[in-house]
């Protein structure tokens, strides 16, 4: 390739507030993806992003220029409308084990492909790998096979998507350049549109446990994802949802698990199934169904139909007993009260220390790790009775984890104010 530009001057127009051309961005990411722009002029160009920000055009430039970067996936001729979602990542965010087999359960195909986590919030990945002999890794044409034949499949995303991406995530994990929206935004849609999907439903979280701390500037994330997704032909909408308190009443991979077959079952926690069937509508009404009644298909079994069939379809088996940790330790309440807080980071970071999450790349997890939480705020509860489990294969992994839940919940007299889980839907 003639290289066109030079580095510095890219550097220099991003600093100086210089809208940057098509032409530029599209050379920038390709040269970095050959290793042509080193990792420190990548580095110093992301800050100039999270400083001065980018236009509407020069983000979906960056998107294009990211998803050129690598193969582009396609389900045509599959008979199936597809459809998927994306969360930006929370505390107990199980919802894809559900939710997957669900809107399958309607005709429609859900090809979910996922990650694994890092830090504190869980990967699906993780989680599905408590069960017995379940493999994340399918190929492009079983994973076509499965969509014709179940309808969902959640598996690993191959190396091959948006490779630029993968480089330049890596940049911004240790250079502090992972908070800026056009980044975020062009790297989450890079991905969801090199996938192939028809449609997609993005779960934008804010609050204390999540990525974006305040509804302003998680709408803000949103509204730039919907309009690129739209923009590239992705009919794409946005649901903002509150990440203060941990989702459900399980953190860790296999107690996730266990409690997202009790939602396919018809039970579960209220909050999960709130959430699960307001993405299920969604997604469903943006594949063209907009009557379906997805918390039918959850009391009547054929969701769990799907879920047991994908599961089997991958090698696991969906009967099999799940792990449990070896080690357990509850917290119980000191006096008779109201549960007034349940903060979500730092019951995420428990499960992390517990040993669900992993501190690097390639870190091996625990399956049967992780909190099990026995009360949500605005419950009463009297002294004595159980607050929260801790579960750790390594029982010196429970002490760093009650530090990390000092103060995180309390017991008062005056039930906090509900407030909703789902605040916005951004279209
Ligand atoms: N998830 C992604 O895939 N990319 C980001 O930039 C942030 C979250």
């Amino acid at each position: 390739m003639t290289e066109a530009f030079d580095a510095v001057d890219i550097i220099i127009a991003k600093r100086d507030k210089r809208e940057l051309t098509t032409a530029e961005i599209e050379w920038l990411i390709d040269a970095f993806t050959r290793g042509f722009v080193v990792d420190e002029q990548m580095s110093a160009f992301a800050m100039a992003v999270l400083l001065n920000g980018m236009t509407r055009s020069e983000i979906r430039d960056m998107t294009l220029a990211m998803i050129a970067s690598g193969e582009r996936m396609s389900f045509e001729g599959l008979g199936k409308v597809t459809t998927d979602k994306h969360s930006t990542g929370g505390v107990g965010d199980k919802i894809t084990l559900p939710l997957a087999p669900l809107v399958a359960s309607f005709g429609v195909a859900v090809p979910q492909l996922s990650g694994r986590g890092l830090g504190h919030t869980g990967g699906t990945l993780d989680k599905l790998e408590s069960i017995p002999g379940w493999r994340a890794d399918v190929s492009p044409s079983d994973m076509r096979r499965q969509l014709a034949d179940i309808g969902a499949v959640i598996c690993a995303a191959g190396a091959g998507l948006a490779p630029a991406d993968k480089k330049l995530y890596a940049l911004r994990d240790t250079t502090g350049t992972v908070e800026a929206i056009p980044l975020i935004a062009s790297s989450i849609m890079s991905k969801k549109i090199a996938e192939g999907t028809a449609a997609l439903v993005l779960d934008v979280k804010f609050g204390e446990g999540a990525f974006m701390k305040d509804l302003d500037r998680a709408r803000e994330l949103a509204r730039t994802m919907v309009d690129l997704g739209n923009d590239a032909g992705v009919a794409t909408t946005a649901l903002l949802t509150d990440m203060s308190v941990p989702l459900g009443l399980t953190i860790g991979n296999a107690l996730e698990v266990r409690e997202s077959v009790e939602v396919l079952a018809g039970g579960g926690p209220a909050d999960v199934v709130e959430l699960t069937v307001a993405l299920a509508r969604e997604m469903l009404a943006s594949a063209g169904l907009p009557d379906a009644d997805p918390a039918a298909a959850l009391a009547d079994g054929r969701a769990m139909d799907v879920w047991r069939r994908m599961i089997a379809a991958q090698g696991g088996d969906p009967e099999a007993e799940l792990p449990v940790a070896a080690h357990q330790h509850t917290v119980t309440a000191e006096s008779d009260g109201i549960l007034t807080r349940q903060q979500a980071l730092p019951f995420g970071i428990a499960a992390w220390r517990l040993g669900a999450g992993r501190a690097r790349q390639g870190d091996a997890v625990s399956a049967g790790a992780g909190v099990e939480l026995h009360a949500k705020p605005g419950d009463a509860v009297t002294a004595g009775q159980p607050l929260f489990t801790l579960h750790a294969d390594d029982e010196s992994r429970i002490a760093r984890a009650l530090d990390a839940v000092s103060g995180a919940w309390e017991i008062g007299s005056v039930a906090p104010s509900p407030t909703p889980l789902i605040a916005e839907t951004i279209r």
